[in-house]
């Protein structure tokens, strides 16, 4: 008997749901039966009622088989939220209490890219560093002002991260895997993770362990992309790398990505790295292929892998121009080579 996967649909803002709405009708094209409910939830629903996401919702959100999301955020220029209400109310919450802890996004450098035929990924840990929000405000606003913002690095944390970045690397097209740290500076973390690496390494004799600095990596990623197969790194460096990775392998309209809790305490979330785009909405411009390759993801998460993998080529083997074709003109080529 095939299953039902229950997943929960948070379109949220601007071209949000247009791409969720497109990665879903691929996923159900590929034979994998859904049964989807969605979350008004993002900058639209908080502007009308105030509503960010309660401990109720998140709860319910823990008990779906994943979460898909498409972007959320105001326009560009709508100060009406405050810095950090959605990023932190919203993504961060969900990223930590449902144990989101590894971020998992893999480039495929396109025709054009500086990345053109690498093939790499990047593992970022994704609910300690600096995202942890250790530190506060002291005296503010007066000219002995104090501001610390902390970088959280537990044992525990950096190994589980570690063990999922080895675990890739071992199946990866080349079994090497990179840290990218600054453990130069970044002395005290720089070491729990240079030592947790080296250590986890012995169980992966098959796989090339490397370092890089982050800003040597900056550069890298640049000139010499194929250096990386699998990336391990922080929270805020896999933040940065990564949108530096969707740039170079052909803008961040490509790039999907996977909060994942590999352990299965809670829904997995899928999402593209791209923003709401509000300046396009409705208008059949929004490029879905990112939100269907984190629909990908998706499937293999839920062990669907071989509509992931069909669901994967198709994308890959996407050669039109988006812009030509526009939304539905992408998904109806996608469904066409299935
Ligand atoms: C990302 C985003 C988020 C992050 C923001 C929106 C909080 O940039 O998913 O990369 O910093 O992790
Ligand atoms: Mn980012």
């Amino acid at each position: 008997m095939t299953q039902t996967y229950r997943i929960a649909v948070i379109g949220g803002d601007g071209i949000g749901p247009e791409v969720t709405g497109a990665a879903l009708e691929v996923v159900r094209a590929a034979g994998v039966a859904i049964e989807d409910t969605s979350y008004d939830l993002g900058a639209a629903r908080f502007l009308r009622d105030g509503f960010v996401l309660d401990d109720a919702t998140l709860e319910e959100l823990r008990g779906f088989d994943a979460i898909m999301l498409g972007a959320v955020g105001p326009a560009i220029g709508d100060t009406r939220i405050p810095g950090g209400t959605l990023e932190r109310g919203l993504l961060l919450k969900m990223r930590f209490g449902l144990d989101l802890y590894v971020n998992y996004r893999p480039f495929r450098g396109v025709p054009g890219s500086l990345a053109e035929g690498c093939e790499f990924a990047i593992v970022r840990e994704n609910t300690e560093g600096p995202y942890a929000g250790e530190g506060g405000q002291l005296r503010r606003g007066t000219p002995h002002e104090i501001a610390t913002q902390g970088s959280v690095n537990t044992r525990f944390g950096v190994e589980r991260c570690v063990r999922y970045a080895f675990a890739r690397a071992e199946s990866a097209r080349v079994p090497r895997l990179t840290l990218v740290h600054k453990t130069n500076v970044l002395t005290f973390a720089g070491d729990l993770w240079s030592r947790v690496v080296n250590e986890v390494a012995t169980e992966y004799p098959n796989v090339e362990v490397d370092y890089h600095h982050v800003d040597a990596a900056c550069i890298y990623l640049v000139e010499n992309p194929q250096r990386y197969s699998v990336i391990v790194t922080d929270n805020l460096f896999g933040d940065i790398l990564s949108d530096l990775a969707g740039a170079v392998s052909g803008g961040i309209g490509y790039a999907a990505s996977a909060n994942l809790n590999p352990d299965r305490t809670g829904a997995s979330l899928f999402e593209p790295v791209h923003g709401a785009a509000h300046d396009i909405v409705g208008q059949n411009r929004a490029n879905p292929l990112a939100a269907v390759s984190s629909a990908a993801l998706m499937l293999e998460h839920l062990g669907e892998i071989e509509a992931a993998r069909r669901v994967e080529a198709v994308v890959r083997g996407f050669n039109a121009d988006p812009v030509v074709l526009g939304t539905s003109g992408i998904v109806k080529t996608l469904l066409e080579s299935l």
